[in-house]
């Protein structure tokens, strides 16, 4: 694991624009997993503005997300759907009809699942952007989660949605479900990217860092991948060695 540890969020961000702008650069029709929540937000600006300085460009990349909320329309303002047409989609020269992200509102989430883990099939990640949890989650991926999953619906911890609450009104708005891609689908990526920010990760990052190789922390099973690369702000890292 190559970790890099930076003095400020802002820096984070900095960094792992590097990294998407070598992989860019390097293979222009790159696949990218890409990740919501508030960790990326920041490299998501920093891409825009570098489409805009033309250092770097979407136009033939192909995205898939890692999860979606059950029961949430793409066009509901706390969709992830909505998330990424927001912080990034609507902002880069990408083609609207390259980016997945799982259907939330599909009538048979099974087959939602399925088509999801087929489309992946066919399109290999180069690059898989990844946040954790505070509980360790990686996608929507809970503890004890077989490191054998692929696409799948989750009913998310309750740590999970309070976590998440700062996005909604209140704790019974947030979805207790969700549509996550698979551990095991993550680990197919060639690269993996994984930031993480603030106080709140940093006993998470210390279990997928130095812990047990363990499904109770879905995390961990990141030391046995090729290329993984963790930017961590001082905080997120105070607990690592
Ligand atoms: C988001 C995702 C989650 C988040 C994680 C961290 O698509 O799959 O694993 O990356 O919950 O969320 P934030 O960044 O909000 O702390």
């Amino acid at each position: 694991m190559n970790i890099i540890i930076c003095k400020s969020v802002h820096d984070v961000a900095l960094q792992g624009y590097e990294v998407f702008k070598n992989q860019l650069i390097s293979k222009p029709h790159s696949v990218l997993g890409l990740a919501t929540g508030s960790s990326p937000i920041l490299l998501y600006e920093e891409l825009i503005k570098g489409v805009k300085r033309q250092e770097v460009s979407f136009k033939e990349v192909r995205t898939f997300n890692l999860d979606e909320y059950v029961g949430m329309d793409g066009q509901h303002s706390q969709s992830y759907a909505s998330f990424m047409r927001h912080h990034l989609f609507n902002q880069i020269d990408i083609d609207i009809n390259n980016t997945h992200i799982p259907n939330g509102i599909a009538i048979d989430l099974n087959a939602e699942c399925e088509l999801y883990n087929t489309t992946l099939e066919h399109h290999h990640i180069d690059m898989q952007l990844l946040g954790i949890g505070s509980n360790g989650h990686i996608g929507f991926n809970e503890p004890y989660t077989s490191f054998d999953s692929v696409t799948h619906v989750v009913k998310l911890k309750e740590s999970t949605r309070s976590d998440n609450v700062v996005f909604f009104n209140s704790i019974e708005e947030v979805p207790t479900h969700a549509i996550s891609m698979g551990i095991a689908n993550i680990m197919k990526a060639k690269k993996i990217v994984l930031i993480a920010i603030g106080k709140k990760k940093a006993q998470a990052l210390y279990n997928m860092i130095h812990g047990p190789i363990h499904e109770s922390c879905p995390g961990s099973i990141l030391q046995t991948h090729p290329d993984v690369t963790i930017i961590l702000d001082e905080e997120a890292a105070s607990k690592i060695q």
